[in-house]
Parts: C-alpha cells; structure tokens; sequence
C-alpha cells in the first residue's frame, strides 16, 4: 500500500528517530509500502520518517539493487564533492550540496544480517541524505543561509503542500531521495 510522502513543513520529519528493536511483520510491512511509494514516485531512497515513521530505516535503489537498511550508521567518511540533489519531501527542488564523496556505512538488512557498504558517487549521497532524515536533518539545512533565503519562496509553497513542478512525470530527477 502506497503510503503519503510527507513534505517539508511536516513535523516527523524533524524528528530524531528511535533504533529498529525487532524485525517484525509490521516492519516487513512498512518496508513493503515504502519500495511501492519510492518507485511510484521515481525516486531512488526513501527514509522511514518521510512516511511519518520515525525509525531508523531507509530504503535505496539506485538503479542496482534493491536496499533495505535498518539502524544504519556511517563509520568512515572521506573526501568532498558537491552535486545536486533532490528530495521527496520536496518536490521539484533541487539544489547543490556538498557532503564526503565515499562512505562506509553499516547496517542490518530485513533478514536481521549486519551488513558493510563501501559507497562513492550516488550511493554515498544517497546513504548521507537518508541517514540525515533519521537524525531530522534536511538536505536544505546543508545548504548556504544565504542560498536559503533565495529560495525562501519556493520552500513555503512546498511546505503548503505544492509541488514546484506542475507535471511530475517531466525531468524525473535520478537523485531524488
Ligand atoms: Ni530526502
């Protein structure tokens, strides 16, 4: 069952999320319905909180592989690279953001497995943007002050609901997550 994206503006999404306890049905569930509202809206990572859940879970699939990652954490982090970035809390806002340009993330699968991802390019991003939503972080709060205020407008219309792109089938943004 697809569920409702939240959009920026919505309280869980600043929320600090809980660990995942136990992997569960309901958790097999959740995970479920967020792969179906992902892909029905072209994205390529979807986190928990994004759908008014907040635990520690995200979902990425980049064009590989479906992924399923549960209290993830991040244990090495190193180099630096801007590149635009989407987010599904935000419809048609993309903007510039530099974050570490590989990553070694670890995490538990649905399986209840640990697992360890060595990650650069979109799958690094994608990791840090997700992970941030468990921490209530937003891909606009590592943005300048200055840019932020530009796009002070933009940022209210999504946060009243609306999208910035009138037709969402149009420039479908890869990186959006
Ligand atoms: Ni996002």
């Amino acid at each position: 069952m697809k569920r409702r994206i939240l959009h920026f503006g919505e309280e869980p999404l600043r929320e600090e999320s809980k660990p995942v306890t136990t992997v569960n049905d309901e958790l097999r569930v959740l995970v479920k319905d967020m792969f179906e509202t992902m892909y029905q809206a072209n994205g390529v990572g979807l986190a928990a909180p994004q759908v008014g859940v907040n635990l520690r879970l995200f979902l990425i699939d980049t064009g590989n592989a479906p992924m399923v990652f549960i209290n993830p954490e991040i244990v090495k982090a190193t180099g630096k690279e801007a590149a635009e970035e989407g987010c599904l809390s935000f419809p048609g806002l993309r903007e510039k953001v530099e974050r570490p340009a590989r990553v070694v993330a670890r995490a538990t699968d649905l399986d209840g497995n640990g697992f360890e991802v060595q990650a650069e390019g979109l799958l690094a991003r994608a990791i840090q943007h997700e992970l941030d939503h468990l921490d209530g972080i937003l891909f606009v709060d590592r943005i300048s002050k200055a840019r932020r205020l530009q796009i002070k407008r933009d940022l209210e219309r999504i946060a009243a609901g609306e999208s910035l792109e009138p037709d969402e089938d149009l420039d479908q943004a890869e990186e959006e997550s």
